[in-house]
């Protein structure tokens, strides 16, 4: 092979690798409230039975809320399994899945705000209501933990 074929190689490639790759949409305003105002102060006080605060819980409920956001959830499908919302199902949404590893998003929420968002969705968006019908809201709380876990701060 020619260098000149190497580098034509190369660049298709790479090109293939750009266009074929799933990036998600952006994200909408992941620091503004999704609950909606009326309804936030009670979603604000929902707090677990498992933990204080998802972001403390023990080691075994985030690794069990792991498993549940890359089985049964299906969470892994749109926010991605390094959790940055780049999940291939996410990819054809706008706005794009929420990234879990922005700490700044975090700070901002709640964890009975998430729970709100699992429970009822976020209207016209991608996010579905998933408790029931997919997970219980044992379940949810056990992946709040491990969403809150992809914040390495
Ligand atoms: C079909 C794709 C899809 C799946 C599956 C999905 N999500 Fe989402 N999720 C989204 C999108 C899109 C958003 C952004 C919605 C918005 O901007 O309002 C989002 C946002 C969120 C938020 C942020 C809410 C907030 O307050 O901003 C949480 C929490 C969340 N999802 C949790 C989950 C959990 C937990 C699961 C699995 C049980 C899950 N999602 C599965 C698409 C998905």
């Amino acid at each position: 092979m020619t260098f000149s074929m190497k580098v034509l190689g190369f660049l298709t490639a790479a090109m293939f690798m750009t266009t074929g790759m799933a990036i998600a949409g952006p994200e909408k305003d992941p620091l503004k409230a999704r609950v909606p105002a009326d309804k936030r102060s009670a979603a604000k006080k929902d707090k677990s039975p498992l933990y204080k605060k998802a972001k403390d819980a023990p080691a075994e409920i985030v690794a069990e809320g792991k498993a549940l956001y890359e089985g049964k959830g299906t969470c892994i499908n749109c926010h991605g399994k390094a959790g940055d919302g780049q999940g291939p199902a996410g990819a054809v949404l706008t706005p794009g899945p929420r990234d879990f590893t922005n700490c700044k998003f975090h700070k901002k929420r709640k964890d009975g705000e998430l729970m709100w968002v699992i429970k009822n969705g976020s209207p016209g968006t991608g996010m579905v209501p998933l408790v029931p019908a997919t997970i219980s809201e044992e379940d949810a709380w056990k992946i709040i933990a491990y969403e809150r876990s992809f914040c390495k701060k």
